[in-house]
């Protein structure tokens, strides 16, 4: 089936994950946060992302806002780092993670070739729409979908049928975008034409699903899409 529809993950394919932390590091007075923030950020997001998938299976959900505080707690206390000022100064800079900058151009391109486009994201929604707003991408975007209206996270296929629920598409019509290498594979095994974007080179994730396409970027998603 010719794919309609191009549905992006958020954090880490939209939206630069990293630029919290590597934001802090280049500010002055924080030369001790500078030497670490690379490891900082991995531990930041890796926790973000074991507690979501703990709470999707100990059906003990919180919103991803949550999450994101949780996480940064341990990661700060884990690298021993105690002051609120920083704490606070990186949640600040969360709600405004620039986008990757291939970002607007590929959305615009997806515009003018008529596909429908949106986010699907663990991400609640006003950090979503802080996002959205602070990337200036808000234009190229038919819609935001959170897994607030399942109250679940990813893989859950709750959350991936919010796609169909919204657009009453077929899975097969659906191009799903992620850098989440875990996430690409469920969406293939729910259905969706699959893109890992894979900007750390790293392995492909051992699940029963891989995805269709592997891509450094954003760049090539309008031609493979008009292409399908
Ligand atoms: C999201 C996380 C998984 O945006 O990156 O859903």
């Amino acid at each position: 089936m010719p794919i309609t529809t191009c549905i992006f993950d958020a954090y880490g394919t939209l939206f630069d994950v990293a630029a919290a932390a590597r934001q802090v590091a280049d500010e002055p007075g924080n030369e001790e946060f500078s030497a670490k923030w690379p490891e900082i950020a991995r531990t930041w997001r890796d926790k973000q992302l074991q507690y979501s998938w703990l709470r999707a299976v100990a059906d003990a959900h919180k919103d991803f806002w949550q999450v994101t505080q949780d996480s940064l707690d341990y990661t700060l206390e884990a690298h021993g780092f105690a002051s609120e000022s920083l704490r606070q100064r990186l949640l600040d800079l969360y709600w405004k993670l620039k986008a990757f900058p291939e970002v607007p151009p590929m959305l615009a391109a997806l515009k003018d070739r008529g596909m429908v486009t949106g986010i699907l994201s663990n991400g609640s929604p006003d950090m979503l729409d802080a996002a959205v707003e602070s990337a200036g991408i808000a234009q190229w975007l038919d819609v935001v979908l959170s897994v607030e209206d399942v109250g679940v996270f990813k893989p859950h296929r709750w959350v991936y049928d919010l796609v169909g629920s919204h657009f009453g598409s077929q899975p097969s019509e659906v191009l799903f975008v992620s850098s989440n290498g875990w996430d690409a594979a469920h969406a293939a095994g729910y259905g969706f034409q699959t893109v890992w974007v894979n900007r750390a080179n790293d392995p492909v994730d051992r699940f029963d699903w891989s995805p269709d396409h592997v891509m450094r970027d954003l760049t090539g998603i309008p031609e493979l899409a008009a292409a399908r």
